[in-house]
């Protein structure tokens, strides 16, 4: 959660930042706050709520134009309330030092303690004000900053991704993560640090993924990487960035989200690039462990509704037992089954960065046994601590809603149930190429599909965004887009929605049915339709509303069927999903809520 920027260079720093933190504005939007020195004075200019009120600041502000180093956060409460004091950057009391903080240190309040006796005062409720009194404490007994920082960086616990501000050399920045993402981004005389990519793409491709437990110290000409713990110098690779910078736009698009919905078709296609030989799925991530006898699929919200998806094609195709956990869960359980001979672990984690569910995979790793990402962030935590990766290559995703992130995982879990249905003989050739070529004709399927599909969903949310409350219905692989679409449901536009295994209304929840309660199910013309088909009539003769989504072939008549082009089996989902999220799009978009920063959410929740 939150998103931190540094800029040291020759361009105005402060409207550079500040187009910065609108790309990490997805991270967290409570308040967000601009930090520099101007003439050996450190300025702090910070505002509650959204990123436009602080820009707003600047209006007519020309001083701040004339600075080229400054460091910038954009806020997801933890620590204290979303108020202007609470807002980064932090000061420390002598002023020389200005912190941006993404993270928890657990110990703040000792060492708050601590340094209270000491005679420091806090303007905040914040740790990321009394981390940067501890590092103004150490440089009081340290020979530089970067002693300090370490110093202060071994007596903090928890989690941090930093960037400081020294008012004594002006122009550099010092850097340092631990559990939380951080950037470099190397230009041709400036440099950047940032929580995320995107923040400083417009200006260079070059990149270094900084590790657990590194500093950075940076000019505009030149950067240093040490080790925290004992400050001995280290080197990590530049890498390039492939994503151009529109993929990080809106393009035309009123909002993310309606733009992630309508990329779905070409991240499809770009997931199932180079995966296909004949009959065979190339997976080549995964050749050197064996099929496993279970697997373990851990992850939270929409990620863990593409595992409980993903958990059908695997036990179906693969036939490999399947257990499907919420990290959160997982995570604290006593005993953990898992066997480390015959069991593979899979986390599937968007950004690679849920604290959850890497605390997950820690576990796992600890434990023996393989690991195995899914993930679509290069080169985030996910990535690289598990065993092997699969990446999932949707490009950012920026609406705070996952969209096109479910898509990509649940094309490459269709591709790892083919590649294990392969390998461990249970799928026959003629079985592979008839689900490989569905997968194939999926992007044209979807294309032509979507614009009807935006259109039913806009005269659908019409007239149904006055509801209170939804139920989403599903069988079989649709229960778990039923879940789907009731989060997104609920998250979009507030209003409050659950997702239930259709089979289980009449085992209580069908007392809340009455003609203000709409329902929305999903009924694909598949082996459970007639199930489906009596769910349907008993919500009917209890006088509730109902949306039901079904295909060309379904037999149903009604007011509002919502058909879309049928697509026999699982793969169906990749028809319905995009249905799902463009009615919540829609239902949200009427209210007039903010679609792609709904309230009280951030985009990858690296804190528990
Ligand atoms: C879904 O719209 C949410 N943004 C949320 O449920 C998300 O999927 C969850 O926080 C997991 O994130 P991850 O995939 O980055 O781990």
């Amino acid at each position: 959660m939150c998103g931190i920027i540094g800029y040291s260079g020759h361009r105005p720093a402060v409207p550079l930042v500040l187009e910065g933190l609108e790309h990490l504005e997805y991270r967290g939007y409570d308040s967000a706050g601009v930090g520099y020195d101007l003439n050996n004075e450190l300025m702090v200019v910070r505002a509650k709520g959204k990123l436009k009120n602080l820009s707003e600041k600047f209006q007519g502000e020309r001083n701040a134009l004339t600075v080229t180093c400054a460091i910038g956060h954009t806020r997801w409460a933890t620590h204290g309330a979303p108020e202007e004091r609470n807002a980064h950057p932090h000061l420390s009391n002598s002023k020389r030092l200005a912190i941006v903080h993404n993270g928890i240190i657990e110990n703040y309040l000792e060492i708050r303690e601590e340094l209270s006796q000491k005679g420091y005062h806090f303007a905040s409720d914040t740790d990321s004000e009394v981390l940067i009194n501890l590092i103004e404490d150490m440089l009081s007994q340290e020979c530089d900053l970067l002693h300090a920082l370490a110093a202060a960086l071994k007596k903090a616990h928890g989690a941090y991704a930093i960037c400081v501000l020294d008012r004594e050399d002006p122009q550099r920045l010092y850097a340092a993560r631990l559990a939380a993402p951080l950037i470099f981004g190397q230009g041709i005389g400036e440099n950047f640090i940032a929580s995320d990519i995107p923040a400083f793409l417009a200006y260079t491709r070059d990149v270094v993924f900084l590790e657990d437990g590194d500093i950075l110290v940076a000019d505009s000409d030149s950067y240093q990487l040490w080790k925290s713990s004992d400050l001995t110098p280290i080197q990590r690779p530049v890498q390039q960035i492939q994503w151009s910078m529109q993929a990080a736009q809106k393009g035309g698009y009123r909002h993310f989200m309606l733009k992630e919905i309508f990329e779905q078709p070409k991240v499809i296609s770009d997931a199932l690039s180079g995966r296909f030989e004949g009959s065979r799925v190339l997976l080549s991530e995964l050749d050197a462990l064996p099929v496993p006898k279970r697997l373990h699929i851990i992850a939270c919200g929409t990620s863990f509704h593409a595992g409980l998806w993903g958990q059908h094609l695997l036990e179906d195709w693969a036939r490999i037992p399947v257990q499907v956990e919420i990290a959160s869960e997982f995570r604290y359980k006593e005993r953990l089954l898992l066997n480390p001979d015959q069991d593979i672990v899979l986390v599937i984690s968007q950004s690679g960065e849920t604290a959850d569910t890497l605390a997950a995979l820690r576990m796992a790793n600890e434990i023996g046994v393989p690991t195995l990402g899914l993930c679509n962030v290069l080169g985030s935590s996910v990535a690289r601590e598990a065993g092997a990766v699969l990446y999932t290559q949707a490009g950012p995703e920026i609406s705070v809603a996952s969209t096109k992130a479910m898509t990509s995982q649940m094309i490459m879990l269709a591709c790892l149930a083919l590649y294990y249905g392969y390998r461990s003989g249970n799928l026959g050739v003629d079985e592979c190429l008839q689900n490989i070529d569905r997968l194939q004709r999926l992007p044209l399927m979807l294309e032509t599909a979507l614009p009807e599909m935006h259109s039913t969903a806009r005269l659908l949310a019409r007239k149904f965004s006055q509801s209170k409350s939804f139920f989403y219905l599903g069988r079989g692989h649709c229960f778990s887009l039923a879940l789907e679409g009731a989060l997104k449901l609920k998250e979009l536009s507030y209003i409050h929605a659950e997702g239930y295994a259709a089979g289980e209304m009449k085992h209580g929840p069908i007392a809340l049915i009455d003609p203000t309660f709409p329902t929305f199910v999903l009924a694909p013309h598949d082996v459970l339709y007639e199930k489906i088909k009596s769910n349907i009539v008993e919500i009917q003769s209890r006088q509730g509303q109902i949306i039901v989504l079904t295909d060309a072939e379904s037999d149903l008549h009604g007011v509002d069927i919502w058909r879309i082009p049928s697509l026999e089996g699982p793969l169906g989902a990749f028809l319905i999903l995009p249905c799902l999220q463009l009615f919540s799009y829609e239902v949200a978009d009427y209210l007039g809520k903010d679609v792609d920063q709904p309230r009280n959410l951030a985009k990858s929740v690296t804190v528990e």
